[in-house]
C-alpha cells in the first residue's frame, strides 16, 4: 500500500494504464461504514483494479464554529485498517497541500445545495464540491464511492460530475449501522454514554414513519418530531420530507419521497434518512 501526502509524489506516480481506479474520498477516523464502501470500491475496481482512499479533514467544508480542530485524526488506525482492506493507495495531504492561502476559486453547486444540511451548514457544500473536485483532478479516479448516508452529498455529488462533464462514476454505498440502529459515523465518538443510549431514537423515529401509511407530509414530519423531542437530549435541527431528484418539499409522500433528519445531541450533529414508499 502507498501513502502519498504531496501533491508532487502524486504527479511523480502517473497511473497505469488500463487499471481501473476507484475513489474512497474520507475525511479519516475510519469505522465499519468506510470498510464497506472500500469492498464496495473493491468490487467497482475489480481484483486487477486500484482502489485509493483520500483522508483529508477539509477546512473549506467546516462552518466557523463547527469541530474542525476536534475532528478525530488516528492516522495509524486508519492507515492499519487500509492495509487489512486491501487499499491500494491512500492519499493524505496537509491542509497546506490543498490548498494556497490566498485561493480565490470555488466548486459550488446552487440547487441541491440549498435545503436541508445546507441551510443549517452554511458554505459546507461548497466545501465539499471544491475539494472533491481537487481530489479528482488529482487522483483521476474511473468511479468514487459515497455514502447514502448524506445522501445529499450524494445528490449533489451527481449533479456536479453531471454539469462539469467529470469521467467519474458515482457509486453510492449503502449505510452501514450499529445493531441498534443508529447509523455509523465519525461523530458518534463525540457522544457522552447517555446521547448515545438516547440516538438510536432516530432510526426508530424514520421506521415507524416510513412504515405508517400517512400521506401528510406535514403530518408525518410532526409525528417523527414528536417521537424524536420523546428523547430528552435529541435537539430537531430539521426533519424533512424531500424530493430525491430536487431535494425540495413535498406536500405528500409520493414515491421517491425521502425523510431525512439533523438532529444534536449536545454539540453533536447526527443525519439520517429513509426512503418512503
Ligand atoms: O463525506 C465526507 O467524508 C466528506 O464530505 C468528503 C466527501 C470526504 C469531502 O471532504
Amino acid at each position: 500500500m502507498k501513502i502519498i501526502s504531496t501533491v508532487a509524489e502524486l504527479r511523480a506516480q502517473p497511473r497505469p494504464k488500463g487499471k481501473r481506479r476507484v475513489l474512497v474520498p474520507t475525511m479519516g477516523a475510519l469505522h465499519a461504514g468506510h470498510l464497506a464502501l472500500i469492498r464496495l470500491a473493491r468490487k467497482n475496481a475489480g481484483a486487477q483494479g486500484e482502489v485509493a482512499l483520500s483522508i483529508f479533514v477539509n477546512p473549506l467544508q467546516f462552518e466557523p464554529g463547527a469541530d474542525f480542530s476536534r475532528y478525530p485524526r488516528p492516522a495509524l488506525a486508519d492507515e492499519e485498517l487500509c492495509r487489512k482492506e486491501g487499499v491500494d493507495l491512500i492519499f493524505r495531504p496537509a491542509p497546506g497541500e490543498m490548498y494556497f492561502e490566498n485561493r480565490s476559486t470555488f466548486v459550488e453547486e446552487t440547487a441541491l445545495s440549498e435545503p436541508l444540511c445546507g441551510a443549517s451548514r452554511p458554505g459546507h457544500f461548497r466545501g465539499v464540491c471544491t475539494v472533491v473536485t481537487k481530489l479528482f483532478h488529482l487522483l483521476t479516479p474511473d468511479a468514487a464511492v459515497f455514502g447514502e448516508k448524506d445522501f445529499q452529498q450524494l445528490a449533489i455529488m451527481r449533479r456536479m460530475v453531471r454539469d462539469l462533464d467529470f469521467p467519474v462514476e458515482i457509486v453510492a454505498g449503502p449505510t452501514v449501522r450499529e445493531p441498534d440502529g443508529l447509523a455509523l459515523s465519525s461523530r458518534n465518538q463525540y457522544l457522552s454514554a447517555e446521547e448515545r443510549a438516547q440516538a438510536p431514537i432516530i432510526r426508530q423515529a424514520l421506521l415507524e414513519a416510513a412504515q405508517s401509511d400517512e400521506t401528510s407530509a406535514r403530518k408525518m414530519a410532526a409525528a417523527v418530531r414528536e417521537k424524536i423531542e420523546s428523547a430528552s437530549l435529541a435537539r430537531i435541527d430539521y426533519v424533512e420530507i424531500v424530493g430525491t431528484d430536487d431535494l425540495r418539499s413535498r406536500l405528500t409522500i409520493e414515491p421517491d419521497s425521502l425523510l431525512a433528519v439533523a438532529i444534536f445531541f449536545g454539540q453533536t450533529r447526527l443525519i439520517d434518512n429513509i426512503l418512503l414508499r
